[in-house]
């Protein structure tokens, strides 16, 4: 059974949700789980805040702390990451998988310095993100509250931008009349798209 959409819509749609992702507070979109692999070949998944995405690029951005398990995994070949959405008013997922670069230090360095205290805490715990502790607690400096904003800077150091260029994407879109699925491939400076069975 076919279905009459054209292929570059339901792609112009995928990137309207990344957009709208991190545009609209509480937008599903805006926090994808994004998955690694360890060089023991175990992957793992966790929920980041979309922070930026380039369409004319095909790259997206989150933010994280250096010294967590993520940054390991990609610090070895292939350094891929894979980026899963889910949307449940268009009922469309999108998984969109490759390199995650690194961004030049002195562009991470820009953005930590406009980020207000409160959105610094992620990277500024005194032990890496992981290291088990006798008790819960947050792993902030017990002076949290009294620091300035510039005695938060330490946190720098901890801070990275990851970076993915996608290399392949798919839309899955769940639909009553048929379910349809679309892999785009980066070729050049632009997407080959395929329809392919969902
Ligand atoms: C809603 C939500 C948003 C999160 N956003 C981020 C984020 O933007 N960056 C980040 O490093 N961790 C974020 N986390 C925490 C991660 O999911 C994860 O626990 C942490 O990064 C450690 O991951 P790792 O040990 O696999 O490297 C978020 C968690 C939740 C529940």
């Amino acid at each position: 059974m076919s279905r009459k959409i054209k292929a570059a819509n339901l792609w112009k749609q995928a990137w309207n949700l990344i957009f709208a992702g991190l545009n609209t507070p509480g937008h599903p979109f805006g926090t994808p789980s994004v998955a690694t692999c360890g060089s023991d070949g175990v992957p793992r998944q966790r929920t980041l805040v979309l922070r930026n995405a380039d369409r004319a690029s095909g790259s997206l951005r989150a933010y994280t702390d250096n010294r967590s398990i993520k940054m390991t995994h990609l610090a070895h070949a292939p350094r891929v990451a894979s980026w899963l959405f889910w949307d449940p008013e268009s009922r469309i997922q999108l998984t969109a998988s490759g390199p995650t670069l690194a961004v030049p230090r002195t562009e991470e360095q820009a953005i930590f310095q406009s980020l207000p205290k409160h959105s610094r805490r992620a990277y500024a715990t005194e032990l890496p993100p992981g290291t088990p502790t006798s008790q819960a607690q947050c792993g902030l400096p017990a002076t949290w509250d009294a620091l300035s904003l510039e005695e938060t800077d330490y946190g720098e150091a901890n801070f990275r931008v990851l970076e993915t260029r996608i290399h392949r994407a798919e839309v899955l879109q769940l639909d009553r009349d048929g379910n349809v699925r679309l892999v785009a491939h980066r070729s050049r400076d632009d997407w080959a798209l395929q329809w392919v069975v969902p």
